[in-house]
C-alpha cells in the first residue's frame, strides 16, 4: 500500500476533549446489574455487596460518568421502588426485558458504586410511565440539602449528604414505538418541558440531556430532534444520540467503514443544534450527548421470559469490533467541538466490555480498545489532514484506510491509528508542522485475527501489547499491521 501521511499542526484546534465521552452506561437487564456488578452471593462481594472483581477491571476502564438505570427499564422505572430498607422494596414484573426486578439494587447502591470507581452519576427520569413531578421528586431526594421530605428520607436511608447527580436524561428513546410511553414527538416535548423545568426548580445546578432521534434509521430522525429541541428551548444542556452498529452481512471491509456514517450521524445532529441556536438568536446551543454507542448485532433478543437475572444481550466480541469501538471513540474525539458526553453500552454481561461467570471475570476485546484511548484522554483534539490510500464502501463511499484521532496535551502529542486493510499493511507518516516529534513515550498495538475473541478459557486471546515500530527523526514512521490499532504517545520538541 501507498505511505499514508498525517499532517497535524498544534494550533489547529477543534476543541478540548471532553473527559465525559469516556463515560459508560448500566441498566437493569439481564445479567448486567444482578451477578454483574452487584451479586452480595459472590465470593467477590465487599460489604455492600458490589463484586470487587468487576470494580477493579472497570477502574482500569478510567470511566468518569456512568448513566442509569435505563435505556428502555427507564421508561417503567418508579425510583421510590429502589430506595429504604431492602426486605420492604417490591419485586415487580418488569416489562421493557420481561424479567423479575427484585429492586435490592437502587439510587442508594448506584451512588455508592459511583464513588467506588469516581465515576460521576448520571440519572435517566422515567418519562414513559412517570410524571415529571416524579421526576422532580428524584431530583429533590438526590440533590437537596436535608429539610425537604425527599432529602430527609436519603438521609434516613444513609446518605446525609446530597448524592449531587449533576446531569440527568429526560427519558430514554422516546421516539421508539418499542419505548413503554413513547408518544410522537410533540407530545414528548410537552412532558420533557414539564419535567426538566421543575427539575431545574429543584436544582438550577443541574443539566437535563432531552431525547433526541435513536439513530438516523429512525423515520423521525431530525425531525423529532428539530421539534423537541424547539421546544424545550434553555431547558435541554444536552440532546441525545444512539446507536448501535454490526457486521450483520459478513462483509468486514464495511462494516470497518461504519463509523464514517457515525461522523455524518454527529454532523446532521449537531446541524440541528445549530439550527435551533440560531432560530431562537442564542448563542448558547444543546451539546451532544452520545448517551448509548456500541457493537450490537447478535444477541437482539430481549425477551427474559418473566425469570430474575436471565442472560439477555451477552454479546462476545472480536478484533472486528474492538477496531469499531476504537473508531468510534475516535469519531467522538475529531468532534470535540460538540460531543461533550458518552456512554458505551454498557459495561458487564449486557454487551459489556466485562464479562462475568460465576466468580470467573473475562475482560472482552473491546475493553482493551476503550481503555487504550481512555488512558490517554486528557488534551486538545487536533485537525489532522490525511492524504493516503482510500476504498470505495457500498454505503459509505470513500473510506480512508486509516482512521485516526490526534490529541494534544501540552508537550504530549496522543495519536491514535486504525488500519482498516483487510490484507495489507499502512506505511504511515506523522507530521506535526510546528512542533518535532522528539520520541515515543508509549505505544501500543491491539492485533490478532479480525474474528479472534477472549473467553474465559483463553482471556487473553487479544490484548493490547507494546507496540516497538515507531522510528521518529522530527516527524515519526511506522507500518501498522493490517486491521490493527495503535495508541502512542510521542514527546514534542518545545
Ligand atoms: O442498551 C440496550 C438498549 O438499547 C437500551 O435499553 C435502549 O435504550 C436501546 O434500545
Amino acid at each position: 500500500m501507498h505511505r499514508t501521511t498525517l499532517t497535524l499542526h498544534s494550533q489547529f484546534s477543534i476543541g478540548d476533549v471532553s473527559p465525559l465521552i469516556f463515560g459508560g452506561f448500566l441498566e437493569h437487564l439481564g445479567r448486567s446489574i444482578y451477578t454483574g456488578v452487584y451479586d452480595p452471593s459472590s465470593a467477590h462481594a465487599d460489604a455492600d455487596g458490589m463484586r470487587v472483581d468487576v470494580i477493579d477491571a472497570l477502574r482500569e476502564l478510567q470511566m468518569t460518568i456512568v448513566r442509569y438505570p435505563g435505556g428502555n427499564f427507564a421508561s417503567g422505572y418508579h425510583w421510590r421502588d429502589g430506595i429504604g430498607p431492602k426486605d420492604a422494596r417490591p419485586k415487580v414484573r418488569e416489562l421493557a426485558w420481561q424479567s423479575i426486578e427484585p429492586n435490592t439494587f437502587g439510587t442508594d447502591e448506584f451512588v455508592k458504586l459511583c464513588r467506588k470507581l469516581d465515576w460521576q452519576p448520571m440519572l435517566a427520569v422515567n418519562l414513559g410511565t412517570g410524571t415529571p413531578e416524579e421526576a422532580r421528586d428524584w431530583v429533590d431526594y438526590c440533590n437537596s440539602p436535608t429539610g425537604t421530605r425527599f432529602a430527609d428520607e436519603r438521609a434516613a436511608n444513609g446518605s446525609e449528604a446530597p448524592h449531587a447527580v449533576p446531569i440527568w436524561c429526560l427519558g430514554n428513546e422516546m421516539d421508539g414505538p418499542w419505548q413503554l410511553g413513547h408518544v410522537p414527538a410533540g407530545q414528548y416535548a410537552i412532558r420533557a418541558q414539564q419535567a426538566a423545568k421543575m427539575m431545574k426548580d429543584c436544582d438550577r445546578s443541574i443539566a437535563t440531556v432531552a431525547c433526541g432521534s435513536t439513530g438516523p434509521m429512525m423515520d423521525t430522525f431530525l425531525e423529532w430532534d428539530r421539534e423537541v429541541l424547539e421546544h424545550l428551548g434553555g431547558l435541554a444542556d444536552y440532546v441525545s444520540l444512539h446507536r448501535y452498529v454490526g457486521n450483520r452481512n459478513g462483509d468486514s471491509a464495511e462494516f470497518l467503514a461504519v463509523t464514517n456514517s457515525v461522523d455524518r450521524q454527529i454532523e446532521a445532529v449537531d446541524a440541528c443544534t445549530r439550527f435551533i441556536s440560531e432560530q431562537r438568536q442564542s448563542s448558547e446551543r444543546a451539546g451532544l450527548c452520545f448517551d448509548e454507542w456500541n457493537v450490537w448485532y447478535r444477541a437482539r433478543g430481549g425477551d427474559g421470559g418473566g425469570a430474575f437475572a436471565p442472560e439477555l444481550l451477552e454479546e462476545r466480541y472480536n478484533l472486528e469490533d474492538a477496531l469499531v469501538v476504537a473508531m468510534f471513540l475516535m469519531s467522538f474525539i475529531r468532534h470535540a467541538d460538540c460531543v461533550k458526553i458518552a456512554n458505551l453500552a454498557q459495561l458487564v454481561n449486557v454487551i459489556g466490555p466485562v464479562m462475568t461467570r460465576g466468580d470467573d471475570l473475562m475482560k472482552q476485546t473491546i475493553f482493551h480498545a476503550f481503555r487504550m484511548i481512555s488512558a490517554r484522554k486528557m488534551g486538545i483534539s487536533l485537525r489532522g489532514a490525511v492524504r493516503g490510500p482510500t476504498y470505495t464502501g457500498e454505503r459509505y463511499g470513500e473510506v480512508a484506510y486509516l482512521d485516526h484521532a490526534a490529541v494534544l496535551d501540552g508537550d504530549r502529542l496522543h495519536v491514535f491509528a486504525v488500519n482498516r486493510s483487510l490484507d495489507e499493511d499502512l506505511p504511515l507518516t506523522i507530521d506535526c508542522a510546528d512542533r518535532p516529534i522528539a520520541k515515543v513515550l508509549d505505544a501500543e498495538i491491539l492485533h490478532a485475527p479480525l474474528q479472534a475473541e477472549n473467553s474465559f478459557d483463553e482471556p487473553n486471546a487479544v490484548a493490547a501489547v507494546p507496540f516497538d515500530g515507531w522510528v521518529t527523526n522530527r516527524s515519526a514512521e511506522a507500518v501498522l499491521p493490517p486491521h490493527s490499532f495503535t495508541a502512542t504517545t510521542f514527546a514534542l520538541d518545545p
